[in-house]
């Protein structure tokens, strides 16, 4: 079993751009849950394909990332979006190369992360959790807090746009499961039926 926080810490520099460093923790913390039901899934690819998946943002200007990858007609399919994940495979080579990973090891994690916003189908069961995970932080108050603005909605609008649009786009039945409870959570706590 690999040490995740030394691929963490070693990415820190790439979390501080369109708050990596709330999404990933949060998402990390859900694609272990999800893999504990998976005893099957290879759980170091799994632990670094997550962390590394979105350090590409780092390489865009923020601007662009919300303009043009968040709030565009057609945003899941912007340049930026394809941009991200092809500096995240570059950038997520470089920190597992320094870390003195295998190229095997590397290739796995890396075959997740390419194309993991713009391909309809996940590739593995790793690339089903780490998919789900990438997803499910934004049913907790603070992903609905942090993405809401991100496309320039309300929190309630952001609620039911995760309810009809993302719930279902997720993979595994736990996944569901925890995004319905988490998002009656979050909807009760902003008071998203009144507001
Ligand atoms: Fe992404
Ligand atoms: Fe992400």
């Amino acid at each position: 079993m690999i040490e995740h926080g030394t691929i963490l810490k070693s990415a820190e520099k790439y979390m501080r751009t369109r708050k990596n460093d709330v999404h990933i923790p949060i998402s990390y913390s859900y694609a272990m849950k999800l893999a504990d039901n998976y005893p099957e899934a290879d759980r170091d690819v799994v632990g670094a394909a997550i962390i590394l998946h979105d350090i590409g943002w780092y390489s865009i200007d923020e601007e662009d990332i919300f303009k043009k990858g968040f709030q565009s007609k057609n945003f899941m399919k912007s340049d930026v979006r394809y941009l991200h994940e092809s500096e995240g495979v570059k950038l997520g080579t470089e920190v597992l190369k320094k870390l003195g990973y295998a190229d095997e090891f590397i290739e796995k994690v890396c075959y997740i992360i390419d194309g993991h916003d713009t391909r309809d189908e996940a590739r593995s069961l790793e690339d089903k959790i780490v998919r789900d995970a990438d997803k499910l932080w934004r049913f907790t108050l603070t992903g609905v807090s942090v993405a809401s603005d991100w496309f320039k909605q309300t929190p309630s609008q952001y609620c039911a746009r995760l309810e009809t649009d993302i719930i279902p786009l997720l993979d595994l039945p736990e996944s569901k499961e925890m995004a319905m409870a988490d998002l009656e959570e979050t909807k009760t706590a902003l008071c998203a039926d009144i507001l």
